[in-house]
């Protein structure tokens, strides 16, 4: 596996592609696990060649204490990568990625003003920037995205209708712990005391799917923040039951409506997001 850490290496290597290969990329802020790994080999099985990319990009992050404590383990990283089959990794400092003042301004109208978008203040903007500096350095066919951060999938899907129809973007499943949790490198921060009660958001989510004959989208949402707060969590900050292709909160259940269901909660000082497909 080829390791490059500037934009001109990588620039070379991807200038002496033929046309006609195709390139998948996936993007990553390192600490990789098998949720990470997954999308690598969706890569791996789709594309000629696989580019991930390791960047901590501390335009994305709304608050310094998260950035400072993002876990990071560039060796391991490397070995999973080169074990999963990807071909080439860039890992570049943040002089390289911003080597002057960062002024855009992206806005996902609908997308980035609800859940993480209102609770993360610019934080759809920083991951707009990032992806897209590095789809212009990377310049992949096609690009992986994990569910797990399924508001994130859409808005890389929105930026990439406007601006870079030429890449496809594709959506690949949640991968979780044994007992449900999702994975995320955020999870080490947790106390093996609070890493057992961890699991309700996934429990909590799959009873919504039964529950759902009987309550009304905004009853569910209201029993799930109850629990969540019963079982240890500090702080909930939404449970949200949404609609997955325009992310309009539901008020009542539709069988045209394909709903999902999104959390964020803080257990142990961590905050934890996630979300499922209602069906
Ligand atoms: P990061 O949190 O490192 O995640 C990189 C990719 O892995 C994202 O597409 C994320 O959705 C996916 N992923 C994380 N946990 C997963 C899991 N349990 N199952 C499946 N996929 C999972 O997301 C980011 O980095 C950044 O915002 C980035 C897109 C790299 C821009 O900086």
């Amino acid at each position: 596996m080829l390791v490059f850490r500037s934009i001109h290496e990588y620039s070379e290597w991807r200038n002496g592609l033929s046309g006609d290969v195709s390139t998948g990329f996936v993007p990553t802020m390192g600490f990789l696990h098998a949720g990470h790994i997954s999308l690598v080999k969706a890569s791996v099985k789709d594309c000629k060649y696989t580019v991930a990319s390791i960047f901590v990009n501390p335009v994305q992050f709304n608050n310094k204490e998260d950035l400072d404590k993002y876990p990071r383990d560039e060796a391991n990283d490397i070995e999973l990568l080169e074990k999963a089959g990807c071909d080439v990794v860039f890992i570049p400092s943040v002089e390289e990625m911003y080597p002057d003042e960062v002024n855009e301004k992206y806005e996902f109208p609908g997308l980035d003003d609800v859940m993480e978008g209102a609770f993360r203040p610019g934080h759809f903007n920083g991951v707009a920037i990032v992806v897209s500096r590095l789809f212009r350095i990377i310049r992949p066919d096609v690009s992986y995205f994990g569910k797990k951060d399924y508001q994130q999938y859409m808005i890389v899907k929105e930026l990439a209708r406007r601006e870079f129809s030429e890449i496809n973007i594709i959506g690949i499943e949640t991968v979780r712990e044994e007992d449900g949790l999702a994975m995320s490198s955020r999870n080490v921060r947790l106390s093996e005391e609070k890493r057992e009660d961890a699991d309700m958001i996934f429990q909590l989510m799959k009873r919504a799917n039964n529950l759902k004959v009987d309550f009304s989208p905004k009853e569910i949402e209201a029993h799930m923040t109850t629990m969540l707060s019963n079982a240890g969590f500090e702080k909930v900050e939404y449970v949200c039951i949404a609609n997955g292709d325009t992310l309009k909160p539901l008020k009542n259940w539709s069988d045209t409506d394909h709903a999902r269901i999104f959390v964020a909660a803080w257990l142990d000082n961590v905050r934890l997001i996630d979300n499922m497909e209602l069906i």
